[in-house]
């Protein structure tokens, strides 16, 4: 199975702390937030990885991540992202790097606790399809809002102004190479992005996405100034914890 890092992106809503440098090269505690991704998939045993990032400050992700030899990698695949075309255009960028094989898609601002392993085992296992991850949150309407029924997923709604239920859905995608073919049918959203939200639901359609509820903490630390102050919280406290 092979591992897509999604790093592209202007990074608005952190202005100016984005206005010359990627979003995903900012401190979360003592380290750069792209190092969260990273870890959380070498953890579960990818390291086959392509990193997609995108604006002015691409050529830093190559000075600080190299090969991945801090990771343990021996090698990590990058790509640019010409323009903020959205999550879905950005994984498109990433079809010939995976191949027929299955892929697992994790947004660079998205930090968790816990680890994916046992979740990357269970879709192994899944005949086709997808399965995503959600998470029960406070705050539903800044996510994208799943209603689930049995062990599927019947709808996800994008950032809901009524949602309805309290199933965030986080930023960690498995996919089977269905999503080349689905990628091909999006349409641009009111915003001007593919939408993985699109995506989803096209898996939702075929009755072939599954799920799984985290129960350890989930931070989305690039929607705005709050949630990075947030997560860097959560981590600094965690780092003294372990001390
Ligand atoms: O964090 C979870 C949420 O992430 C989900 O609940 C939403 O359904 C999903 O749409 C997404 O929402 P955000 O508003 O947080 O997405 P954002 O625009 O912040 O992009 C998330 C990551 O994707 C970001 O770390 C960079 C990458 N990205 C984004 C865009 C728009 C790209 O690589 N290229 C892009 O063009």
């Amino acid at each position: 199975m092979k591992g897509v890092i999604l790093a592209g992106g202007l990074g608005t809503r952190l202005r100016p702390l984005t206005s010359i440098t990627n979003k995903h090269l900012l401190p979360v505690y003592d380290r750069p937030m792209i190092y969260y991704p990273i870890q959380t998939l070498v953890q579960a045993g990818i390291n086959d990885i392509m990193l997609v990032t995108g604006g002015n400050a691409a050529g830093d992700f190559l000075r600080l991540l190299g090969n991945g030899e801090e990771f343990g990698l021996k090698h990590i695949n990058y790509t640019y992202q010409k323009r903020e075309g959205g999550i879905a255009e950005a994984l498109g960028l990433c079809r010939h790097f995976v191949g027929q094989d299955k892929v697992v898609v994790m947004l660079g601002d998205n930090i968790l606790d816990g680890s994916i392993k046992k979740a990357i085992g269970d879709f192994q296992k899944q005949e086709f399809g997808a399965k995503i991850f959600l998470k029960t949150v406070a705050n539903p309407r800044e996510y994208g809002v799943a209603e689930v029924k049995g062990r599927l997923v019947k709808n996800i709604v994008e950032k809901p102004k009524n949602p309805k239920s309290n199933y965030a859905v986080i930023g960690i995608y498995m996919y089977d190479s269905q999503v080349w073919d689905i990628l091909k049918t999006l349409k641009p959203s009111g915003r001007g992005e593919l939408e993985i939200t699109d995506v989803n639901n096209a898996f939702i359609k075929k009755g072939q996405m599954t799920y799984e509820v985290i129960k350890g903490w989930w931070g989305d630390a690039g929607s705005s100034i709050e949630d990075l102050w947030a997560v860097n919280q959560f981590i600094g406290q965690r780092a003294r914890n372990k001390k």
